[in-house]
């Protein structure tokens, strides 16, 4: 099967499935209460997604949890080509045309510059998660593996070294997670998140978003969306689990990768693949390249 390949995106490597519909994309129109999910490939998007739709639609729309899939509730922004696979995979824009809840969730990968200017002049409430770069490096890897929308990897070596140099889907890790932190200091409805924290303790995270989207949750109905977001739920529940999606290979590799005892929490998971003098170059080259001094991950 064909792989795409990636280009030169002013400045940032893409593939065509994110650029086929730019000008639609970039012309989108945003409503006021429109809540935009943005992240780098690979850093919790999924996760973070869900927990909003939870927020928003939990008590008042329970039966689409269980009759539409996640990437259908919240529509991703610049997806627009079928798949090489006969499959078709329905554009964002006309996914978020079809939906008939408000607020619209929508997801989004593009990295700040990208961002459509209409959700800037709406002053549209935005949620970023960021993830460690190294749990990032290793699930990205083990997505292009299994997703055959997605360049061809290679092997693990040869990824971390495209990883680090920015030529994969989005670019640069280190561009886009300081991008969205910088605009974070003169954008206020901008609310930064990190994965780890959200691992460390799902209900604070939930909590700060709560108070950051205005939203007040009963105890109860926290602990339900708590339960829902845990991941070994997420990853049985067909509407979370991307297994209605034929171009993802699960057999290959599972989106939510991990549910032993040991990598719960899937922290640091990287130990298990980089090698040691990966992992010195690895951390090297972050100095050079997370400049920011403000910007600090787990
Ligand atoms: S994507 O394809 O870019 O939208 O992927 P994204 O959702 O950003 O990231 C997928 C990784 O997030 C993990 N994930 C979770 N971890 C902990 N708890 C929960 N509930 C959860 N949901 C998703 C998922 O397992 C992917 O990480 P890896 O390390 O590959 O397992």
């Amino acid at each position: 099967m064909d792989r795409p390949t990636l280009f030169d995106f002013h400045g940032v490597s893409m593939i065509k499935q994110f650029t086929d519909s730019w000008e639609e994309v970039q012309n989108f129109k945003a409503r006021p209460d429109d809540i935009v999910i943005v992240s780098y490939p690979k850093s919790g998007t999924t996760w973070v997604c869900y927990i909003m739709d939870l927020l928003f639609f939990g008590k008042t729309c329970p039966e689409r949890l269980t009759s539409i899939p996640l990437h259908e509730r919240v529509p991703f922004l610049e997806i627009s080509r079928t798949s090489p696979t006969s499959e078709y995979v329905q554009k964002g824009r006309d996914l978020l045309d079809q939906l008939t809840t408000t607020p619209h969730l929508i997801k989004t990968h593009l990295p700040v510059q990208f961002l459509p200017k209409s959700f800037w002049e709406q002053n549209s409430t935005i949620v970023y998660v960021a993830r460690n770069a190294k749990d990032t490096a290793v699930s990205y890897y083990h997505f292009c593996r299994m997703n055959y929308c997605m360049p061809e990897p290679a092997d693990w070596s040869t990824f971390l070294q495209n990883f680090e140099e920015g030529k994969v889907s989005y670019g640069s890790w280190y561009d886009h997670v300081s991008g969205w932190w910088e605009k974070k200091q003169s954008y206020s409805k901008l609310h930064y998140m990190f994965y780890e924290d959200l691992s460390e303790d799902t209900g604070r995270e939930m909590d700060q978003l709560c108070s950051f989207l205005g939203l007040s949750l009963s105890a109860e109905d926290k602990e339900n969306v708590l339960t829902r977001v845990k991941f070994d739920n997420m990853k049985t529940n067909k509407m979370s689990n991307f297994s209605t999606i034929h171009h993802m290979d699960q057999t290959v590799s599972p989106f939510m990768r991990k549910n032993d005892s040991v990598s719960l929490g899937k922290v640091g998971d990287w130990k298990n693949l980089f090698t040691v003098s990966q992992n010195e170059k690895f951390d090297e080259d972050y100095k050079q390249k997370l400049k920011n001094p403000t910007l600090h991950f787990h």
